[in-house]
C-alpha cells in the first residue's frame, strides 16, 4: 500500500488535518463498512440462530489473536474489553491489594489508570514520570508499578519492561498512547492494555487487556464468557485463557470493524508515524514551548502563550484538529501513519 493509497482510506483526510488520534483515530472506510454490513446483517436475518452465536465466537477468537500478534503476545492471554480503563479496572480489582500495600505511578497517568488506582484501597505513591524516581519509589510493600508505556502528557517513553527487571514488582502497563502508534509489546511486563478507537482507528468501545499469566489475576467481575461450568450458587470454572476476563458481548460489525482496522495497517505505519511525529516536532521548535522529548512516540505536546483552549478552537476553525489537555495548560498533536506534510504544514501555519 503506497502512502496515497493509505490516506484514501480516511475519507476525513480530505478536509480535516487530523491531529486527534490520542483521542479518536481517524475512521478508516473499511472498518465503517464492516460495521455497516454488521447492522444490516443483523437487520435483515436477526441476531439469532446457532450460527450467529458461533461465526461471533469464531470472530471474537480471530480478534484476540490480531491483537496478541500486534504486541507480541499469544491469543490466550488476550482478554476483550471495551477500553484501556476497562482493562486498568479489571487488573486492579483482580490483584485484590488491602491498605499497607503500595502502588507506584507517576503524575502524567490518565485517569483511565489513575481512577482504578485510587479506588484500589493501596497507598498510592506519585512521583515524576522518570525511571529512575519510580525505582527509588518501589519498596517491599510495592505490589505494582502502574504506569503509561507513552505519556498522554508529553509523548516521553517509558522503559516498563526494564523497570520490570530491575524492581521484581508487577508492572501494569497503559498502553492507550503506545499500541498502534509505536512498536509496543507486552512482553517483559505483566498486563497491557489496549485501546482499539485511538490509534488502531477501530471503532468506539473497543479494547484488549493482555495478562501474561491468567492464573495470577482472579476474575472479580466475571461476565458469561469467564466460565466453562457453573453451578447454582454462581461458583464456577473459569475458562483457561484470559477470555476469563472478556467483559461482554460485542456487536458482530464492530468484532468485524476492529479486524478490519488491523489488517489494513501498512507493514510501515510504526516508521512512517514516527517520521510524521519528528517533523511536526522539528516545524514546532522554536515557535513553541516544546514538551516533547528530541526523540517523540507519536504525540507532540506543546504549551501555548495564549489560553490552550482558545488555540485549539483556532485551530479546529481553520481545520486542523488537535486537543488541549485540561487543567495542564497543553497542546497536543497526534501523528499518525497516516499523517501528511501538508497536514503539519497547516498546523504551524493556524498556529500564526
Ligand atoms: C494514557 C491514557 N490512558 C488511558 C486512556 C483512556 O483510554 P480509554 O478511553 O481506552 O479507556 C487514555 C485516553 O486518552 C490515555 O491517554
Amino acid at each position: 500500500m503506497t502512502f496515497d493509497e493509505a490516506r484514501a482510506l480516511f475519507p476525513v483526510l480530505e478536509r480535516i488535518a487530523y491531529l486527534n488520534a490520542g483521542t479518536f483515530g481517524p475512521l478508516p472506510r473499511p472498518v465503517a463498512e464492516a460495521m455497516t454490513a454488521g447492522i444490516a446483517h443483523d437487520l435483515a436475518e436477526g441476531r439469532t440462530g446457532l450460527p450467529y452465536f458461533e461465526e461471533t465466537i469464531a470472530a471474537r477468537d480471530e480478534l484476540r489473536g490480531a491483537f496478541a500478534a500486534l504486541v507480541h503476545a499469544e491469543r490466550e492471554q488476550v482478554a476483550l474489553t471495551s477500553s484501556t480503563s476497562e482493562g486498568c479496572a479489571i487488573v486492579l480489582r483482580g490483584l485484590g491489594l488491602e491498605a499497607g500495600d503500595e502502588i507506584v505511578t507517576t503524575t502524567d497517568e490518565h485517569f483511565g489508570l489513575l481512577g482504578p488506582i485510587g479506588a484500589s484501597g493501596a497507598t498510592v505513591v506519585v512521583v515524576p514520570p522518570d525511571p529512575e524516581c519510580i525505582l527509588a519509589a518501589v519498596t517491599p510493600r510495592t505490589k505494582l508499578v502502574a504506569t503509561s508505556q507513552v505519556l498522554w502528557t508529553t509523548g516521553a517513553v517509558l522503559p516498563l519492561s526494564d523497570l520490570r527487571e530491575r524492581t521484581g514488582v508487577p508492572v501494569l502497563a497503559d498502553g492507550a498512547q503506545s499500541v498502534g502508534a509505536i512498536p509496543a509489546t507486552a512482553q517483559g511486563v505483566d498486563f497491557l492494555t489496549i485501546s482499539g478507537q485511538k490509534w488502531l482507528c477501530g471503532p468506539d468501545a473497543t479494547g484488549a487487556l493482555v495478562v501474561g499469566d491468567p492464573e495470577r489475576l482472579a476474575t472479580v467481575s466475571p461476565s458469561y464468557f469467564a466460565q466453562t461450568r457453573y453451578e447454582p450458587d454462581g461458583s464456577f470454572e473459569p475458562h483457561a485463557s484470559a477470555r476469563r476476563f472478556d467483559t461482554g458481548w460485542w456487536a458482530p460489525g464492530v468484532l468485524r470493524g476492529m479486524l478490519a482496522a488491523i489488517a489494513l495497517r501498512p507493514d510501515w505505519a510504526h516508521e512512517r508515524a514516527a517520521e510524521a511525529a519528528s517533523r511536526c516536532r522539528m516545524l514546532l521548535e522554536g515557535r513553541v514551548e516544546l514538551l516533547t522529548p528530541p526523540v517523540p512516540a507519536t504525540l507532540v505536546a506543546f504549551r501555548p502563550e495564549e489560553e490552550p483552549a482558545a488555540v485549539v478552537e483556532r485551530l479546529h476553525a481553520a481545520g486542523v484538529h488537535v486537543r488541549e489537555l485540561p487543567g495542564r495548560g497543553i497542546v497536543r498533536a497526534s501523528c499518525g501513519w497516516w499523517t501528511s506534510d501538508d497536514d503539519l504544514d497547516r498546523l504551524v501555519a493556524a498556529l500564526g
